[in-house]
């Protein structure tokens, strides 16, 4: 008998050769470690029987032809990790629904619509500051604007799909027809604690977190930081600090909101000088919009203060938004009832992270199935599923596709 669970672990470690040197795994897209990655995938992809073609944004399509004008049902998730990430973020969701195919196709069970397998580029938003392109564009949600971002190097997005072998001015035209779209199945580690605490190897998710970013500047005066009266300072370090205490405050407050300050550019950034100037990034999420939003209200209010407070100028700016999206209640019900015939209780979680699921909602109804990662790790080395959980896994999809 096929042990499913062994053979995505054994894929997963494969792929996990397709990486930069160092430790973990790095697969930036457009890279001749995303081509290695597509090299890997198109073979098994065809080996179960899928038509396989690469997209105009570099998304991988494996596509399982079912009866004419019957549908086209989507399973996948991104091939790309984070600078030194683990082996499952993203591409465990692509390697489980090619295995889960192949197991029906082997138990003879046939499908009454299309199933497309998808290998998005890019969801991580590490090479250049933008992300989800792949999965936007088939839902008709791609902004050709983003085609200019650079990357460090100074390579645009137009550049880099080119050096592919890509037509960047061809995004537009892979949108997919939503009446065709039957919904989306995106299985991914959690990437948190809570399965493994409830000792269960999935879960069914509920909703993905909505996010928004801002900008925040503090100008203040530099000057020397042994003559300056402690009084009279314009100290924009001192601001930015009553910031991040407050809006972490703030967080552990309300259920359900995550606050972080991740980014900080101190000026002049010496030892012996007054902080003139604090450019910092404050990032909020929430499974509610309401939520969130308030916070973003709340953050404003509390820059106003602070900048007050320490006579400092502000600019703020929400520079990204992404509404929460709820998964769709039938095909969680469906997914749910697909875990529990694993034996799994079918528990119910949001996401904190966001998903190529999120985009792919703007196109058709939208579900995400967790599995549960050792120690909730995630974006670091220590990444890790275990192969009993991915062959659960590969079976609760088998069961929730064939309940059509
Ligand atoms: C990416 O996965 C994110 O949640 O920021
Ligand atoms: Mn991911
Ligand atoms: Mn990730």
């Amino acid at each position: 008998m096929t042990d499913w669970g062994a053979r995505a672990a054994e894929r997963l470690k494969a792929l996990a050769e397709a990486s930069e040197p160092g430790p973990g795994v790095t697969r930036l897209p457009y890279t001749p470690q995303h081509r290695a990655a597509i090299d890997i995938l198109s073979g098994w992809m065809k080996d179960a029987g899928l038509a396989v073609h690469l997209d105009a944004a570099g998304t991988l399509v494996g596509r399982l032809e079912g009866p004419e004008g019957s549908g086209t049902f989507y399973l996948g998730s991104h091939q790309d990790s984070v600078r030194h990430g683990g082996a499952f973020d993203g591409i465990m969701g692509v390697v489980l629904p090619i295995l889960a195919i192949e197991k029906l196709l082997a138990g003879h069970v046939p499908l009454p619509f299309s199933v497309e397998v998808l290998a998005f580029a890019d969801e991580e938003g590490v090479r250049f500051p933008t992300a989800l392109v792949g999965s936007r564009a088939l839902a008709g949600r791609f902004d050709p604007g983003v085609l200019e971002m650079t990357d460090n190097g100074g390579i645009s997005l137009r550049q880099a799909l080119c050096d592919f072998g890509l037509n960047p001015d061809a995004i537009g035209e892979i949108a997919r027809p939503s009446q065709a779209a039957l919904g989306y199945l995106e299985a991914h580690i959690e990437q948190g604690p809570v399965l493994e605490e409830e000792d269960q190897a999935l879960g069914v998710v509920t909703a993905i977190c909505g996010i928004e970013r801002h900008q925040i500047t503090l100008l203040g005066e530099t000057g020397h930081a042994g003559t300056i009266p402690m009084g009279s300072r314009r100290d924009a370090l001192v601001g930015a600090s009553k910031i991040v205490t407050g809006i972490n405050e703030l967080a552990n407050s309300v259920t359900d909101l995550r606050a972080t300050v991740g980014a900080l550019d101190v000026h002049p950034n010496v030892v012996n000088a007054v902080p003139g100037q604090v450019r910092m990034t404050v990032e909020i999420r929430s499974p509610i919009d309401a939520t969130r939003e308030a916070a973003g209200r709340d953050l404003a209010a509390m820059a106003r203060n602070a900048a007050v407070q320490c006579s400092l100028a502000l600019e703020i700016e929400r520079s990204y938004s992404q509404p929460a999206q709820a998964c769709d209640p039938a095909l969680v019900k469906r997914l749910d009832t697909a875990v529990r015939q694993t034996g799994q209780q079918g528990l119910k979680l949001p996401s904190g992270a966001t998903h190529d699921a999120s985009a792919m909602a703007d196109l058709c109804p939208m579900a995400m199935l967790f599995v549960r990662c050792r120690g909730g790790l995630s974006h670091r080395p220590e990444e890790y599923a275990a192969p009993e959980d991915l062959g659960r896994a590969v079976t609760a999809i088998t069961h929730f596709l064939a309940q059509y």
